[in-house]
């Protein structure tokens, strides 16, 4: 028996191309950037237990490993340091011969094209895998920034395309947007983490990058997970201080804030898929208890329907696999 029902939705589910047609949002190579950790041991290619897939690269292979990925149709990459050296005030950081600075050096010449991005932050380099400057237990606010106006003027010296200050110190948009301009660097974009959160989404990357805090958290200056009108002041404080692109991070657990965000300001928004959840589905396909390439695909969408424009993901390398294979959507 056939009822006379006016509204039949699946009429345009019913075909591949159809739906096809009819489809909302796409995932492009030309939105993932890659993150990348380099080591100054130059010839290790080091795997990271807690991220199958991952590896930390060394300075004499970083930029064979970028041609590579460059080929794949990937238009950009971000960059995590592993230092020689740490200290109590992460001066490696700053050091115009740091892994960072010979990493973008030996990218550029590899491959010139590629976007270089790098993640500005203390915590890879100070001894005591806080992101700051410390006095007593306190990280110190001020004191921080002005190495961070350094460090983010080494990485637009030694050729970085677009900085992007990890750390959540006040005001640190501003004084880098100074610093990168009296350094002659007009042009070089800030890709703001204006939204990050203190999560226990991170654990594996403080595995890879080896700056777990020796003690404490990061609570005194990333934001409260529980808060959503206070991501929209933080996001217009980084604005009004000249961000080009502004980031919300992890992804995720926060896809009502990308969306808060993007509803909100007219700048390109950045999501990022972070470690955890890069390791939670890894783990789970490899019990063979998830389809890895349907679920990743499914939370790439996810992220472009919630407003993202670009995602840094570390499953940026199998996309851009399966979107030469006709994948996507
Ligand atoms: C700080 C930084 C962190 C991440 C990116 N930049 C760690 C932290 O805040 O503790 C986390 C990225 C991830 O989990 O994939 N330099």
């Amino acid at each position: 028996m056939t009822y006379d029902f006016l509204h039949r939705p699946r009429r345009l589910r019913m075909k591949t191309r159809m739906r096809d047609m009819v489809r909302e949002n796409h995932l492009r190579h030309d939105d993932l950037i890659y993150p990348l950790f380099v080591t100054y041991e130059a010839d290790a290619k080091k795997p990271i237990a807690s991220m199958p897939g991952c590896f930390q690269h060394g300075l004499n292979r970083i930029g064979e490993v970028c041609r590579e990925i460059e080929g794949m149709g990937i238009p950009a990459v971000i960059l995590f340091g592993l230092p020689e050296h740490k200290d109590e005030r992460g001066s490696s950081a700053c050091a115009p011969d740091g892994v960072i600075a010979k990493a973008v050096a030996s990218i550029k010449q590899a491959c010139p094209s590629l976007i270089v991005m790098t993640d500005v932050c203390l915590c890879e380099y100070t001894s005591h895998g806080h992101c700051g400057v410390l006095k007593g237990e306190e990280i110190l606010n001020d004191e921080t920034v002005e190495i961070l106006c350094r460090e983010a003027v080494t990485h637009a010296n030694a050729g970085a395309d677009v900085i992007a200050p990890s750390d959540m110190m006040d005001g640190r948009v501003a004084a880098i947007r100074e610093a990168l301009d009296a350094a002659s660097h007009l042009y070089t974009p800030i890709m703001a983490y204006s939204v990050k959160y203190a999560s226990g989404f991170y654990g594996p990357f403080r595995d890879a990058v080896e700056s777990a805090p020796s003690f404490g958290d990061r609570r005194s200056h990333q934001m409260d997970p529980p808060n959503r009108r206070e991501a929209l002041r933080q996001a217009r404080i980084d604005l009004n201080a000249g961000a080009d692109v502004l980031m919300v991070k992890p992804g995720l657990p926060y896809l009502d804030i990308i969306r808060d965000l993007r509803n909100e300001f007219d700048v390109p928004l950045a999501v990022y898929n972070v470690s955890g959840e890069y390791s939670m589905l890894k783990a789970a396909a490899e019990k063979g208890w998830l389809d890895e390439r349907r679920t990743v695909m499914e939370t790439m969408l996810a992220f472009k329907r919630a407003g993202a424009d670009l995602i840094l993901t570390y499953h940026a390398l199998d996309l851009a696999r399966w979107l030469n294979e006709g994948d996507g959507a």
